[in-house]
C-alpha cells in the first residue's frame, strides 16, 4: 500500500523509519511544513517529497498518518477523513477540549487511529490480560509513571497544550485502557520549580494525579518533564489476588538502592523511541490493517476525547485546586 506521512519532526521521522520498514508498506509520500526537513526525512526513507499536505492527500494514498505539531491536528484530520481516506492521527487529538469536542463530532464515524502507543507494547499488554481474565482478583490501585529525561523545546511546549494535554493522556489512556473502568474523579497538583518557562507558558514540569474509577478503585498518577536517569514509563495494577507490573524490564531508568536491591541489567531506556520501539512498530502495523479493512480502529476518536475530558478536569482541578467529577467536564 501507498502511505502518506504528514509532519517529520521528532516522531514523523521516527514513524517514517518504522513505516519503511513494514513489510505492508510499498511507497511512502511525506511532507512538512519546514521543506529542508521534508527533503531530509524523504532522502533518508527512500519516499516521495511532496511540498503540501495538499499535495500529498491527492498523491494517490491508500492512507494517511498525522504526526505534525498537535495544534495542526485538527484541520489536518478533518482534511483527511474529508478525502475518505483511513487516518492515523497523533496524540491528541486538540491541545483544547473545545477543538477536539468538534474535530471528534466532525470525523467520529470514519476509520480514524489516534496514537496511544501503549495499547501496542507488550508489557502493557500482558497486564491488561492480567486484569481481564480475573487473575488480580478485585483491583484496588493502578499506579502509572511518565517520567521524560528532558523538557522539549520552548517551542514544541508552547503548541503542546501543556503536560497534562501532552503527557499526562498517555497516562489516563492506559488507565482506562488497561482496566476497561471509567474514570470518575480526577484530582491534580503540579510544580514548576526549574526552567522558568515552564511558568511563563502557565505549564507544570511534574504533576501527580489521583484518580477515582467508576467501581471504586484508586488510580495514581506521576509525570516529570526531568528524569535524569531516562525514560521511565511504568504500570502497576495491584488486585485483592495478586499485582503485576510492565516497565521493569532491564532498561528501566531507575535505581534500586539497599541491601539485596539488584540493578536493571541494561543501560537505562534513553527515551520513548527506544522503549516504545515495540508498541510503535506494532502500533502502525495495525495501522496498515485498518488501511486494509481489517480491523476496526484500536484507539478510537471517543477514546481519545474521553482522554481529553481526563486532561481537562487535571487542569481544572489544578487550577482551582480541589477534587473535579467528571460530569463537570461535560
Ligand atoms: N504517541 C507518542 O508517544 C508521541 C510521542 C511524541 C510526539 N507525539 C505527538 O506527535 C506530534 C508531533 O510531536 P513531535 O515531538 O514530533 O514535534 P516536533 O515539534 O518535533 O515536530 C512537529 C513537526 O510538525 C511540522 N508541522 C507543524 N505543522 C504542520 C503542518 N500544518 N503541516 C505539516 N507539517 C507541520 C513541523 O514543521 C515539525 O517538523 C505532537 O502532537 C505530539 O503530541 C506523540
Amino acid at each position: 500500500m501507498r502511505v502518506g506521512l504528514i509532519g517529520l519532526g521528532r516522531i514523523g521521522a521516527f514513524h517514517a523509519r518504522t513505516l519503511a520498514g513494514l513489510d505492508a508498506v510499498d511507497s511512502l509520500v511525506v511532507t512538512d511544513a519546514v521543506r529542508a526537513v521534508t527533503a531530509a526525512v524523504a532522502a533518508e526513507v527512500g519516499a516521495e517529497a511532496v511540498e503540501s499536505p495538499e499535495k500529498l492527500l491527492a498523491a494517490c494514498v491508500d492512507g494517511v498518518l498525522i504526526a505534525a505539531a498537535t495544534d495542526a491536528h485538527p484541520a489536518l484530520l478533518r482534511a483527511a477523513v474529508d478525502t475518505g481516506l483511513p487516518v492515523f492521527c497523533e496524540k491528541p487529538l486538540a491541545a483544547g477540549l473545545d477543538e477536539a469536542r468538534a474535530v471528534a463530532a466532525a470525523v467520529r464515524g470514519a476509520p480514524v487511529q489516534i496514537g496511544y502507543p501503549r495499547r501496542f507494547d507488550p508489557a502493557f499488554r500482558a497486564v491488561r490480560g492480567a486484569v481481564e481474565r480475573g487473575e488480580l482478583g478485585r483491583v484496588h490501585t493502578v499506579r502509572s509513571t511518565t517520567l521524560d529525561p528532558a523538557p522539549p523545546p520552548r517551542a514544541y511546549l508552547a503548541g503542546s497544550g501543556g503536560l497534562f494535554r501532552d503527557c499526562t493522556v498517555h497516562d489516563l489512556d492506559a488507565v482506562r485502557w488497561v482496566t476497561g473502568r471509567e474514570v470518575v474523579e480526577v484530582y491534580a497538583t503540579g510544580s514548576d520549580r526549574a526552567d522558568p518557562m515552564f511558568a511563563e507558558l502557565g505549564d507544570v514540569d511534574s504533576a501527580a494525579l489521583l484518580l477515582t474509577l467508576d467501581d471504586g478503585a484508586l488510580g495514581l498518577i506521576s509525570n516529570s518533564r526531568y528524569n535524569a536517569r531516562g525514560h521511565d514509563v511504568r504500570l502497576e495494577v495491584h488486585g485483592a489476588a495478586d499485582s503485576v507490573a510492565a516497565g521493569l524490564d532491564d532498561g528501566l531508568a531507575l535505581q534500586p538502592v539497599g541491601p539485596g536491591a539488584l540493578a536493571p541489567a541494561g543501560p537505562p531506556h534513553t527515551f520513548f523511541m527506544d522503549r516504545l520501539a515495540a508498541a510503535f512498530r506494532a502500533e502502525l502495523a495495525a495501522f496498515t490493517e485498518l488501511v486494509a479493512g481489517t480491523i476496526a480502529s484500536p484507539c478510537t476518536v471517543d477514546d481519545a476525547l474521553e482522554t481529553a475530558r481526563l486532561a481537562e478536569a487535571a487542569v481544572v482541578s489544578l487550577r482551582e485546586h480541589r477534587p473535579v467529577r467528571l460530569e463537570e467536564i461535560r
